[in-house]
């Protein structure tokens, strides 16, 4: 469980420590730089704690107005979209940065009657929030999967602001391995630092345990709580980088145990637990994705009961018309109602002379029949389009892994387009998940 962050002035105490009991009294945790230490709090620590906040309390105030240090907190709440709740504590005149940034949402004044308790309840309502879980998706190989779920998703993180985490559910790790180089990715699942533990204890959860990896024929049946975030995850966004939570479950061949499994009850357990850890989760991120293997699986099945939207990159032919097709299928037969995922598809990699012909023909409904669903209601109004930008690169030594990122590229040919298209389709994600 991640926390809410309260920023305050150096005047604020009184008002701070009001806030932090009506939290306490609600169960939710607080992070605040100490009473007094406006300007001398370590700023690498304060900037950590709000990128790993699920909101921001702020402290309006004749003295909070007025201090650098709150601005710069505000600001950094403000570029990583975390959401604000703010409350007035005297008739301090606001400065024109708190005018633009929060006017609109300063209703409460901590005296008004109720006033603690609304914010308590909308503080709750934001901390306990299950955030969205989309899956990367297509029964159909090469189409994209791991790049929509890279480069579109990075961008998501970097221009609408959240906490994102990324799972490679593909036994061929790719995605991992579009961050990291192979040594590094294997050196980490030799450590159980990796999905496997997603599914069985492992020695992240317990040092005794044997690791899950380490022996197909033997599946664990012991329960075991999720591993605190810092464990499991690799930050992709460095503390030399953008700044931001962009984090990673990285992948390994091994979950490939599970096409082997003795019973119907092992793989039973093996998925609950799956369940289990995705629904912690939730509460710690603002969107997880998952990229996932192109044939049906145990982890296809498993991606899709812990989703709520599965997003297909397609490529503009009618292989990937069958892949979609298989997979809308696998979506209706075999998830039951309570657990099915919304699907989406995303053109990518069309080049301008396909375009024309059957991605129009797509949106006109000419292949709705072909796919045995509404193919043309379920295509984003965006698409990716084929570019060298996006063609994967293995990571050089020294690189940082958000260097991969074509939202963190610098300049060059095309560049600037290909991260508006990535910024459109994010926000059209966004609307579609959130709405
Ligand atoms: N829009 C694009 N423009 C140019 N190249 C692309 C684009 N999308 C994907 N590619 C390239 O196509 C190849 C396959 O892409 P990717 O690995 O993302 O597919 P995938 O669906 O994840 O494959 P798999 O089924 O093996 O997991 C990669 O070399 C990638 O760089
Ligand atoms: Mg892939």
């Amino acid at each position: 469980m991640s926390h809410i962050f309260i920023t305050h002035g150096p005047r604020d105490v009184d008002a701070l420590l009001t806030v932090h009991e009506v939290m306490r009294q609600a169960s939710i945790q607080t992070w605040y730089a100490p009473p007094g230490s406006d300007g001398e709090a370590d700023p690498a620590q304060i900037n950590q704690a709000i990128d790993n906040a699920a909101g921001m309390v702020v402290l309006v105030s004749a003295s909070s107005t007025r201090s650098n240090a709150v601005q710069a907190q505000l600001q950094r709440a403000l570029d990583r979209g975390l959401t604000l709740f703010p409350i007035r504590v005297d008739n301090g005149r606001l400065s024109r940065f708190f005018k633009s940034a929060l006017a609109d949402k300063l209703t409460d004044a901590i005296s008004d009657e109720g006033a603690l308790e609304r914010l308590a309840t909308a503080c709750r309502e934001r901390y306990q929030r299950r955030c969205p879980v989309i899956a990367v998706m297509n029964l159909k190989g090469g189409i994209g999967k791991t790049t929509v779920s890279s480069q579109v998703f990075g961008a998501w993180q970097t221009s609408l602001g959240g906490r994102t985490l990324l799972i490679d559910l593909d036994p061929q790790y790719n995605l991992t391995q579009t961050f990291f180089d192979m040594d590094h990715a294997d050196a980490s699942a030799a450590r159980d630092k990796s999905v496997i533990s997603l599914f069985e204890r492992s020695r992240l959860h317990a040092p005794e345990a044997t690791s899950p990896a380490d022996n197909w024929s033997n599946f664990s049946t012991e329960p075991f709580a999720p591993a605190p975030t810092e464990t499991i995850t690799h930050n992709l966004l460095t503390p030399d980088g953008p700044g931001g939570r962009l984090d990673l479950i990285s992948g390994q061949f091994e979950i490939s145990k599970y096409a082997f499994a003795p019973s119907p009850q092992t793989l039973a357990l093996v998925g609950s637990n799956f369940r289990r850890m995705i629904d912690h989760y939730r509460s710690e991120y603002d969107l997880i994705i998952f990229d996932t293997n192109p044939n049906a699986t145990f982890l296809t099945r498993c991606a899709l009961e812990a989703s709520d939207h599965v997003l297909a990159p397609m490529h503009a032919d009618v292989y990937s018309l069958r892949g979609v097709r298989l997979l809308n299928q696998v979506i209706e037969e075999q998830v039951s109602a309570d657990m099915r995922p919304a699907l989406s598809v995303l053109f990518n990699a069309v080049g301008r002379s396909e375009q024309s012909n059957f991605e129009a023909d797509a949106r006109n409904g000419a292949f709705d029949e072909q796919a045995g669903f509404a193919l043309s209601k379920a295509l984003l109004s965006s698409a990716l389009p084929k570019s060298g930008h996006l063609v994967v690169r293995s990571p050089e030594e020294g690189d940082a892994p958000w260097q991969q990122l074509v939202i963190h590229r610098g300049r060059g040919g095309g560049l600037k387009s290909i991260r508006q298209t990535l910024n459109t389709i994010a926000l059209e994600l966004k609307k579609l998940v959130e709405g």
